[in-house]
């Protein structure tokens, strides 16, 4: 063993438990809290503060006052730059505290959560440049007059987040809100509420206003329905469950509510013959099992070409046996526990399903070790079409192959989902790599690459992928109106 082995890094402490309102650090009006558990050892880490209806009530006040007249309404856009610039440098300054608090409460390897941790910085510092230049135009219209458009904020912005990506999918969706100006009322996931605690506490601290954001962890049918439901609250912003997304598209249209949705998938991957297949081996092994196959557009089906299928099979199961799994706080862990035991038992039931239906299982398909969610990288060849583990997302790290030959064909497959969320190609032609580009149905394609993102970079569905898109400059439209000035010039 080399010197240079990073050590197992200790675990953090846990501050932040309450509801954030106001910028007060409040019980839940009920008084009643609930257990987030390490996923790695199944042991209660800490009692959070469930939120409510009241507590959502008392959080779209503090927002509705400092967006109708306060502090933050007054605010000019290079100031509020200022503060989120200041936010994204504090959070990199205490990145390994908050990576640490990631992987206690997610489960996810630390040198995983350590580059979540750098993504949301940089996502932060991203739309902190944005805050001033969010411009309308002066439009030419008939008659004597002077037409303009103004960008303003959409307003209080209820923002529900999942427990993947915790703190990453809290500063996707803080970024733009706040630099278009709108104030947040925020619910993370009811796994996960730690990370998105104390980035509330850090932006406290950088000394953005008391209820421009507000944090009320506890659960979706409760906390998150009354966000949903709340008159206060003018835009949401959703990330999570298709079906969760449909309950809410119903309630929130009640108010009229702007929406954006991003959801899950079944994104297709595919190899041809031609590609590099050391690096395509690699990449297809990245796009299933990172972050425990926990990933909304994780390369679920991966399409390979006959030709090479059999070999490219042989290779994933050496990478799969080669992954590490284990304590989650150690450096050199590849592979944590899954979030819970729901999501524990969902893949289990998947791992069977593929059996019923006839797939070979090729690797993995147990449970790992005795204690924690574990479950081994499991791989399924003579994958159907038709097959469940095929259809459905499965959110663990169960990967489907699936073989090909005619490309037209392919197509067709890669595109008979109701997803739409990302797919990928992999392949030296590239004449073959932007036809396919241009034929899936899908929000973010990668060429000869696997989940690179960038807050700068467009990201979201087609179909029943999701509504709208986050992250650069169309991320941002979603937190603005626009607004039409008239003025007589006659
Ligand atoms: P979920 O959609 O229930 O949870 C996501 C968030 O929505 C959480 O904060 C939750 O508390 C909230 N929520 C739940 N019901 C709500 C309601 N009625 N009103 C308002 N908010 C509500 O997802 P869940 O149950 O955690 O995971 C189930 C499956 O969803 C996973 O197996 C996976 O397939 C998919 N999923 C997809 C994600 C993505 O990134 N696209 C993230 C998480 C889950
Ligand atoms: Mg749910």
């Amino acid at each position: 063993m080399s010197s240079t082995v990073e050590q197992i890094v200790s675990r953090p402490q846990i501050r932040e438990t309450q509801c954030f309102i106001g910028g007060k650090w409040l019980p839940a009006a009920s008084g009643k809290v609930f257990d987030t558990i390490h996923p790695a050892t199944e042991e209660v880490i800490a009692q959070v503060a469930e939120g409510d209806k009241e507590d959502v009530d008392l959080a779209v006040e503090a927002a509705r006052d400092q967006f109708d007249g306060g502090e933050w309404s007054r605010l000019n856009a290079r100031e509020r730059g200022r503060l989120m610039y200041q936010l994204a440098d504090a959070i990199e300054a205490e990145s390994e505290e908050l990576a640490a608090l990631e992987t206690f409460d997610n489960g996810k390897p630390i040198s995983d959560a350590r580059g979540d941790i750098s993504l949301v910085a940089d996502c932060l510092h991203y739309y902190a440049g944005w805050a001033d230049k969010i411009q309308g135009d002066t439009i030419p219209i008939n008659g004597e007059y002077l037409c303009y458009t103004r960008r303003e904020p959409v307003g209080v912005v209820g923002q529900i987040i999942p427990w993947n990506f915790p703190a990453l999918m809290a500063a996707w969706k803080w970024g733009p809100a706040l630099a278009a100006g709108c104030t947040i009322v925020m619910k993370p996931a009811e796994q996960t509420p730690l990370t998105c605690l104390r980035m509330a506490r850090i932006a406290q601290n950088v000394g953005i206003p008391d209820g421009v954001i507000n944090v009320i962890p506890g659960y979706g049918p409760t906390a998150g329905a009354a966000i949903v439901k709340h008159p206060g609250i003018d835009k949401i912003a959703f990330t999570g469950e298709l079906a969760t997304a449909k309950i809410i598209q119903r309630e929130a249209a009640e108010t009229m509510k702007r929406m954006t949705f991003e959801l899950g998938g079944k994104s297709p991957n595919v190899v041809f013959a031609d590609a590099d297949l050391d690096v395509a081996a690699e990449g297809a092994h990245f796009a299933l099992y990172f972050n425990q196959g926990q990933c909304c557009c994780a390369g679920s089906r991966l399409f390979v070409e006959e030709k090479v299928h059999d070999e490219f099979v042989d290779r994933l199961i050496e990478k799969n046996k080669g992954r590490r799994l284990g304590d989650p706080f150690d450096p050199q862990t590849e592979q944590g526990p899954q979030v819970d035991q729901a999501q524990f038992d969902k893949i289990m039931q998947y791992v069977d399903y593929g059996k019923q239906d006839g797939a070979q299982c090729v690797s993995g398909g147990q449970r790992f070790g005795d204690q924690g969610y574990f479950v081994e990288p499991t791989l399924f060849a003579g994958v159907s079409d038709d097959m469940r583990i095929a259809r459905d997302e499965i959110f663990g790290p169960v990967l489907s192959v699936l073989k090909f030959n005619d490309v037209d064909e392919l197509v067709r497959r890669a595109n008979d989902t109701n997803f739409g969320l990302a797919a990928a190609v992999w392949t030296r032609d590239i004449t073959k790599a932007h036809r396919f580009a241009a034929q899936v149905r899908a929000g973010t394609v990668w060429v000869n690459c696997y989940d690179v993102f960038d807050a700068a970079a467009p990201f979201g569905g087609f179909q029943q992928s999701g509504l709208g898109r986050e992250l650069g400059e169309a991320g941002l439209a979603a937190y603005t109106e626009s607004k039409t000035v008239t003025v007589s010039l006659g």
